[in-house]
């Protein structure tokens, strides 16, 4: 009989969700199956393992890898081989429950075990036995772990791990644990590797990346931009997540000086009212915010600014959301992503008063999206006429000759195919600016 192990063409599908910290991840747990000889797949039928990468952000992000979960029930009734396991923030929030709930599990792995994936998945093979969990706490950062990235022009690159906000509604920092940074040294190798495969962008991933380096003070994040702004080779510089409490005027001037970090500040405000940003402990007020944003204006005038907001937060009374609108035309975003208050068992924010009905939310959602749509229109529409510099993508999803990119400030646009490659950097003319994206003509 042939040994699972020891064959060489086995396939694995690994199902990615949530947030980009989670692709950093999978390309971590695909980079490490590859030394075991998997390839990835993208067909779940026909895989030796299947392995979900997941988020617990929101419950809609749940009920989607439950139904994934009872698809493959029955891969799992037809091949007994398959091996089948759960990693990412609902596996450190689950544990033992998720078997419990669904015994053909084979493995949880929690987040701050990805490098035990080899070892784990080394052990089923050899014996199909009882389930395995593993979601202990982290104890340092792992490095030198094999990655596999996906696509060719844009990198991830986790510069740290956690979360020490607690945020009343989040769950992250139960699931992501404290905060930890990786070393300047190990960041710049990763970056000048990435750059050696022909990347062309990396994206810097945390939680909230203004409090990078604190917890070693071999440098901070001001200085690691500097330091991975001057890889020979990579041509855009991107970060997420600022959170607004802790992004210094030292940030600010690393962008403005910067040759290849992007005018763009993604700074997640979550609401308009004084009230509701207590109660979500956001701890800066709505002055140190219109401050902040007052300072990047002044500093990068024609930086884009987007946010994240959050309606329904519990107690938000009709009042506080009317204070959250009038915010936003205040501030006037490029962008703002929208999410529904979602309750999150074991946070604050579960067990406060003043719940909100589905249906308000619903009804706030849609108020909320109406007047930010008419603001990054009107953002958009001041670009018309305009030549920006665009990162190359690649053909749109709808149609191969018309092509896409980013420009500097992040914004999506399309223009028809000439003689550009993917990975170059050109200039478009905006003639059609959406709400959306920007339509132009290649100069
Ligand atoms: N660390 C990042 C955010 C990570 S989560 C930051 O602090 O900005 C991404 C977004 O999901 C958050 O900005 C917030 O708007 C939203 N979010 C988090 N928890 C949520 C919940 N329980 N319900 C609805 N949206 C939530
Ligand atoms: Fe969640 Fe707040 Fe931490 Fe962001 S900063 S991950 S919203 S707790
Ligand atoms: Fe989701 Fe975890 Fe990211 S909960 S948003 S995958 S950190």
């Amino acid at each position: 009989m042939e040994y699972k192990s020891e064959r060489e063409d086995k396939k694995a599908y690994i199902g990615i969700y949530g947030c980009q910290m989670n692709i950093a991840d999978a390309e971590r747990m695909e980079g490490q199956l590859g030394t075991l000889g998997y390839t990835r797949t993208e067909d779940m039928t026909s895989a030796d393992l299947i392995l979900l990468n997941t988020c617990c952000i929101r419950e809609t992000a749940e009920d989607k890898v439950y139904g994934k979960i009872g698809e493959i029930k029955h891969l799992k009734k037809n091949n007994p081989e398959l091996i089948f396991g759960i990693a990412g923030c609902m596996a450190q929030k689950e544990g033992n429950h998720l078997i419990a709930r669904a015994p053909h599990i084979d493995f949880v792995l929690g987040t701050n075990k990805i490098n035990e994936l080899p070892q784990i998945v080394r052990e089923i093979e050899a014996e199909h036995g009882a389930s395995i969990v593993d979601v202990a706490e982290m104890m340092g950062i792992h490095e030198n772990i094999p990655i596999k990235r996906t696509g060719s022009l844009s990198a991830w690159v986790p510069i740290m791990y956690g979360c020490n906000n607690f945020c009343t509604y989040c769950i992250v920092p139960y699931v992501r644990g404290r905060e930890q940074s990786r070393a300047p040294k190990d960041i710049v190798e990763e970056v000048q590797d990435a750059a050696a495969k022909g990347f062309k962008e990396v994206t810097l991933l945390g939680q909230n990346v203004n409090s990078y380096g604190k917890d070693h003070k071999e440098a901070d994040f001001a200085e690691l931009l500097r330091m991975v702004d001057a890889v020979p080779g990579i041509e855009r510089v991107r970060y997420m997540t600022s959170h607004p409490k802790d992004l210094s005027d030292r940030v600010i001037e690393s962008v403005r000086d910067g040759k290849h970090i992007a005018e763009h500040f993604h700074i997640p405000v979550q609401h308009g009212s004084a009230r509701i940003l207590k109660a979500m402990n956001r701890v800066y007020t709505k002055e140190a915010y219109r401050s902040l944003v007052k300072r990047i204006r002044a500093a990068v005038p024609h930086a884009s600014i987007t946010t994240d907001l959050i309606v329904g937060f519990p107690g938000e009374s009709e009042e506080d959301f009317l204070e959250l609108l009038e915010f936003l035309r205040e501030i006037r975003y490029d962008a703002a992503y929208t999410f529904l208050y979602s309750k999150r068992s074991g946070t604050p924010a579960a067990t406060m008063e003043g719940q909100v009905s589905d249906e308000e939310k619903h009804r706030r959602l849609t108020a909320l999206m109406e007047v930010q749509n008419e603001i990054s229109l009107e953002k958009n529409q001041a670009l018309l006429g305009k030549d920006l510099e665009v990162l190359v993508e690649g053909a749109s999803k709808t149609d191969e000759n018309v092509w896409t990119g980013r420009t500097r400030t992040n914004k999506i646009v399309l223009w028809t195919h000439g003689a550009e490659a993917v990975g170059d950097l050109v200039q478009v003319r905006i003639t059609n600016p959406q709400t959306w994206v920007l339509k132009g003509e290649l100069l």
